[in-house]
């Protein structure tokens, strides 16, 4: 009797993109945690994104072969999260917050600093690749408005000061 070889499946999307074996591995335990499988389509998505910074238009279609659902959805639930990018941004992403209460408390001036010190505006990388700056929804730091947020870390409140110093954390 012959000896079969265990088969295994590449999952790879349009343009190529072919998922890391560990993310495939990652997805398929966090689906196991649910009922639905794009249940755990958020998750699949930020597991892309840690490997690789950004979610490439290839992911999409990778990660809906794994879920077995369609690339729409997975495209769906991307553009829907704000901290999903679905572009390559900098080495460090910073997040500022336009809601209600870090509008109220100093949002304007806490841009504008930033615009100035880094040379960007929103939707712009630096050109050493160091900062995206991005806006976004409230954070749920109201209490520590006007909030930020620098890759994981939420900050507030941040004065137009703090954030040479802020920034000097992120090389
Ligand atoms: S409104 Fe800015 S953190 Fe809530």
């Amino acid at each position: 009797m012959m000896a079969t070889t265990p088969q295994t499946t590449r999952i790879i999307g349009s343009d190529g993109f072919e998922l890391h074996p560990a993310d495939e591995t990652a997805m398929r335990k966090e689906m196991a945690h649910y009922e639905q499988p794009q249940a755990a389509c958020i998750e699949a998505l930020k597991i892309v994104q840690r490997r690789y910074g950004w979610v490439p238009d290839g992911a999409i279609g990778a990660i809906a072969r794994v879920l077995g659902i369609g690339p729409a959805a997975v495209e769906g639930v991307a553009t829907f999260y704000s901290l999903i990018f679905r572009q390559p941004v900098g080495r460090h992403v910073v997040l500022v917050c336009d809601s209600s209460s870090c509008f109220l408390t100093g949002f304007d001036e806490l841009k504008q600093a930033l615009v100035s010190q880094l040379g960007i505006d929103y939707g712009q990388t630096t050109e050493d690749a160091r900062f995206t700056l991005l806006p976004v929804c409230c954070l749920g730091a109201c209490d520590g408005a006007p909030a930020l947020m620098i890759d994981d870390d939420t900050y507030g409140p941040v004065s137009p000061d703090d954030l040479p110093g802020l920034l000097e954390g992120y090389p």
